[in-house]
């Protein structure tokens, strides 16, 4: 269980049926669902009843205080509102020049890499969706060290997170040793240099990223955001953003790979809707064969595997019991994999996704960016953020799988590749000239 959850869980669903009990390191009683009524009534319908867990509000909140992914109730109603206006249209369309140029930025650093043999995609989609998120939200100046500090730290914290979760009797252990310490100590460093921003901020011209957004927000009484809610609410939203973008980019990496006509279709479709020019929010529903492939792609390896909850009072969803302070694990992994509603589910075929296939699928069999009111915030700047990338690195490069590599899911947090993923890329000058010539 500890070391490949998705495959115990999904073994289970097989034996026991779309809901099943399961006690969680053989004690914690939790109910393991891939039902989309059971799904649809936990996290719509009365989803009022079902907090965050105890790994998203206790521990994660010790390190990362008071926020969106941390509360509940009315504290969370409020924010949510107001941080929602970060992500409008306008607001997007905003952001775009500065996601555009942290992107330039960064290819820099991937180009001489490249250049020099295969590389793991892995840490360098990372890097390059971190860098976005980080100055979307704190601006263009933002230094690439501190970047670098604040993406470690989130790191390190989060395999903490997971440990003292999964390792429970060690956490009287990690007091005493000052392994809690350390980590805090880790936290509070990353806070001060995001402090500095917000403080200087407070005195500079208003900027056009996330961090303006949040200090502009007015409650009902006219009050904003105090500094230390600003700096919450903006960690919560770099770990948020932090590696589920590049972990939905690089298994597109792999799976356009095995598909060269769809690669092929992709890069037509890049050409045909913006040709030579950058891409910017307004552009992005007029992609629809490579929205069609990154959905696809996030039905196969769906970044969050699964979302976990907790029932405040006794409810009955279906028609299964949920006794109160249960827990609830929505198998998003498996729902997404279900042959019920998914035929032949372990196929990359982008045709699932086509406007017609879309209408037929029931509700709640599909849910990379959760469901409910308290669904992924961020769902239109990843869309924007991956075609982005899309746009640069498909029509530069050629690229292909390295040879002798067992490509293979590690569900931690997120669902990330366990071996990395090696590719070659070779600038696609190369390609064209080799067309001419052939013609
Ligand atoms: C492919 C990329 C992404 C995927 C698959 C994804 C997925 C999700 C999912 C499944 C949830 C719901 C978790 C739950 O119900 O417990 C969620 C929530 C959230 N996501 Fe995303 N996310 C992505 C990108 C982003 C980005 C880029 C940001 C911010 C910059 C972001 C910010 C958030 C926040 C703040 C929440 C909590 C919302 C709330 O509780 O009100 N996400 N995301």
């Amino acid at each position: 269980m500890v070391s490949n959850p998705v495959e115990v869980l999904t073994k289970y669903t097989e034996l026991y049926g779309d809901t099943f009990k399961f006690y969680i390191g053989g004690l914690k009683e939790a109910i393991v669902t891939t039902n989309p009524d059971v799904i649809q009534h936990v996290l719509k319908t009365n989803w009022e009843n079902y907090q965050k867990s105890e790994i998203q509000v206790k521990r994660m909140g010790h390190f990362l205080g008071k926020g969106l992914l941390t509360t509940h109730g009315e504290a969370w109603r409020t924010q949510r509102r107001l941080i929602q206006k970060g992500f409008d249209r306008k607001q997007l369309e905003a952001l775009s020049s500065i996601m555009q140029d942290s992107l330039a930025e960064s290819l820099k650093g991937f180009e001489r890499e490249v250049r020099a043999g295969s590389v793991d995609i892995y840490p360098h989609l990372m890097k390059m969706t971190f860098s976005m998120v980080a100055r979307s939200l704190f601006g263009a100046k933002l230094k690439d060290e501190d970047i670098d500090l604040v993406s470690h730290t989130i790191c390190t914290v989060q395999e903490f997170i997971v440990r003292q979760t999964l390792q429970p009797y060690m956490n009287p252990w990690f007091g005493v040793s000052g392994d809690l310490r350390k980590h805090e100590q880790m936290r509070e460093r990353a806070d001060s240099i995001l402090m500095s921003y917000i403080k200087q901020r407070r005195h500079q011209e208003p900027g056009n990223d996330l961090l303006q957004t949040l200090m502009d927000a007015r409650y009902s009484d006219g009050h904003g955001m105090t500094d230390e809610l600003v700096l919450s609410e903006s960690m919560q939203l770099l770990v948020a953003g932090h590696e589920t973008s590049s972990n939905a980019l690089s298994w597109m990496f792999y799976l356009l790979s095995t598909r060269p006509d769809c690669l092929e279709r992709v890069r037509q479709e890049f050409d045909s809707v913006i040709g030579g020019a950058p891409l910017s929010y307004t552009d992005v529903p007029r992609f629809e064969f490579t929205s069609q492939v990154i959905q696809e792609a996030l039905r196969l390896y769906p970044p969050f595997w699964m979302i976990d909850r907790m029932a405040v009072a006794d409810d009955v969803a279906g028609h299964v019991a949920i006794p109160s302070g249960s827990t609830v694990i929505v198998f998003v992994y498996g729902a997404h994999h279900a042959p019920k509603y998914w035929p032949n589910p372990e196929l990359f075929d982008p045709e699932r996704f086509t406007k017609e296939n879309e209408k037929l699928q029931p509700p709640f069999t599909y849910l990379p960016f959760g469901g409910g009111p308290r669904g992924c915030i961020g769902g239109n700047y990843a869309m924007l953020q991956i075609l982005m990338i899309l746009s640069i690195l498909l029509r530069k490069y050629d690229f292909q799988l390295a040879p002798g590599q067992q490509i293979e899911a590690r569900p931690m947090v997120i669902l990330r590749p366990r071996h990395g993923i090696r590719m070659t890329f070779t600038e696609a000058i190369a390609r064209d000239h080799h067309a001419v010539l052939q013609e």
